[in-house]
């Protein structure tokens, strides 16, 4: 038997100075869309996510909350963290938290190790810092207001907060050493960063030239300790970042680590710098494989800004899932944004799509054919006669689907992956149009042809809930099981959707897959 292809993806580790909204649980659902594909398709996937934990952004918050930071990142974790992953149907291998043992260990063995060889020396730091973005600020990134609280201070541009001045005695990374291997990788590995608009910024970033990066702060100890002087904890983002592989062994677990390492890294475009430049230098120096690709995705928008904690626009995703269902809300976010892009979200979009796609579209489909099945055949599905050429078209449109979304999905287009899928649902829903069953059923003369298009629908929304399975997998689920489809439908290889495997008979579904929402907005919006 070949060996299983390794599929580790990640997710970036949350802050938890805060709770989840939209824009985190998107990144969450793309990844697991992905990881839930892979491993349909019998890869040897993993998915990770997390949260990051120590840092001035987390101590502040739990100080003015009159906690500490653990409890308070505990609480968060336990209260809004972990729930959310429930609240949109993650299937994560595994979750980590920088505050955990096996992660602190494994980053003081990366520390030691860099610190050996030679790529950490003590230096001075005199800058800017904002806190919000737990980053060293060159002047560009910053601005100035001419009126308002801050009139006239330096205000970080993502944040419009001030900034803070720093003189410390800190350690620094030679990141500066790696310019010339990251541009090389970049020209070598043109997939490595993606998408395209991100890779050129990151490019002309790093072009540009790099500093050594100060790792450590001696004026707070809410971080893991730096191993040769406890004077200092690490910077937040060198500890955060270590998470993708200490998750998976680095340091504890060679076999696992080499079994998994290295991950594709999904991430907002906010953070894609630290993920595309920081991090393979990190990993460089240590002697250790790149990611195998870092994405920035888009951002979602609220009034053409982006959602953020920070300014207060967060969207709770549960807002959406109490109405629309966990199903629903990754549907339409997988689909109504390109990935790689912006895009806002509105509810009038949301439960239009719904509406139409998901409830008319997929969902009345599932429940004609599977009503027709009942009503014509007793809930057996017939043997087909001879094929027509209307029916040999569905047949080659469920290869085609299947086919065309595993590319999308192999390119991380993941709403081309959606598209494609969507081709073989309204061409079902055509087929019905124009064989018309109900017609057929009316006279004993046209059995034959009435059992294959019966026979040929029930195939395709099979094929179908093959290949929805990683993006709305309960209702999947239970078009699978009134299809009567082979054990569970994750087993089927969804690389080869339509050949699977069933009982020939239907049972009939309880309730619609996708029923009319009445009211579209939860009543506080
Ligand atoms: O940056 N649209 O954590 P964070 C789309 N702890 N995605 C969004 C979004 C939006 N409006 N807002 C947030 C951190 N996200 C660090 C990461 S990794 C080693 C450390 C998503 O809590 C998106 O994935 O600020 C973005 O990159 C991430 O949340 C930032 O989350
Ligand atoms: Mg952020």
């Amino acid at each position: 038997m070949a060996a299983r292809e390794s599929f580790y993806i990640a997710t970036p580790i949350f802050y938890v100075n805060d709770v989840p909204h939209i824009g985190h649980a998107y990144t969450e659902v793309a990844a697991d869309v992905l990881a839930r594909w892979h491993r349909q398709a019998g890869d040897d996937t993993w998915l990770l996510t997390g949260t990051d934990e120590h840092g001035q952004k987390i101590l502040r918050t739990a100080v003015a909350n009159d906690t500490t930071p653990k409890a308070w990142a505990d609480r968060l974790v336990a209260d809004a963290w972990q729930p959310l992953l429930k609240t949109i149907n993650i299937s994560n291998d595994d979750f980590i938290r920088t505050t955990d043992e096996r992660h602190e260990y494994a980053v003081t063995v990366f520390l030691q190790k860099l610190y050996d060889d030679g790529f950490i020396y003590s230096g001075e730091y005199e800058g800017y810092y904002c806190v919000g973005c737990e980053e060293y600020k060159q002047l560009d990134d910053l601005m100035e207001l001419p009126s308002g609280d801050y009139a006239g201070r330096l205000l970080c541009k993502i944040h419009s907060i001030p900034v803070e001045v720093l003189k410390e005695k800190n350690y620094f990374f030679r990141m500066s050493d790696f310019q010339q291997r990251l541009l090389d990788l970049y020209e070598s590995q043109p997939d490595f960063i993606q998408p395209e608009s991100v890779r050129n910024e990151i490019i002309q970033f790093v072009r540009a030239g790099l500093d050594d990066l100060s790792i450590s702060r001696s004026s707070f100890d809410w971080g893991i300790k730096i191993p040769w002087d406890d004077s200092h904890v690490l910077y937040v983002w060198f500890d955060a970042l270590l998470n993708y592989i200490t998750a998976v062994g680095y340091g504890t677990d060679q076999e696992n680590f080499e079994r998994r390492w290295p991950a594709v890294q999904l991430v907002g475009k906010d953070i894609a710098r630290f993920h595309a430049v920081i991090w393979p230098a990190m990993l460089m120096a240590a002697g250790l494989p790149v990611p195998r690709k870092v994405f920035g995705h888009g951002w979602l928008l609220v009034g053409g800004e982006k959602m953020s904690k920070s300014k207060l626009t967060g969207i709770a995703p549960s807002e959406i899932t109490e109405t629309f269902g966990a199903d629903a809300f990754r549907y339409y976010f997988m689909r109504a944004i390109s990935f790689g892009q912006d895009g806002s979200f509105s509810w009038e979009d949301l439960s239009a799509r719904y509406q139409a796609e998901l409830a008319n579209g997929f969902g009345n489909l599932a429940s004609r054919v599977i009503a027709m099945v009942s009503r014509y055949r007793d809930g057996v599905i017939p043997d087909p006669g001879a094929f027509t050429e209307a029916d040999e078209a569905i047949r080659v449109t469920e290869r085609r689907a299947t086919a065309d979304a595993d590319a999308a999905i192999e390119r991380l287009a993941i709403h081309e992956a959606l598209a494609a899928i969507w081709i073989l649902v309204d061409e079902l829903n055509g087929y019905i149009t124009i064989q018309e069953p109900w017609a057929l059923a009316k006279d004993p003369a046209n059995a034959e042809r009435l059992d294959t298009v019966l026979f040929t629908v029930v195939r395709g929304l099979g094929t179908l809930a093959v290949l929805l399975a990683p993006v709305i997998p309960d209702a999947a689920a239970k078009l699978w099981a009134a299809i009567g489809g082979a054990g569970d439908v994750t087993e089927q290889d969804v690389r080869a959707a339509y050949d699977w495997l069933g009982a020939p008979t239907v049972t009939a579904l309880e309730s619609s897959l996708f029923p009319r929402i009445e009211q579209v907005e939860p009543a506080s919006a």
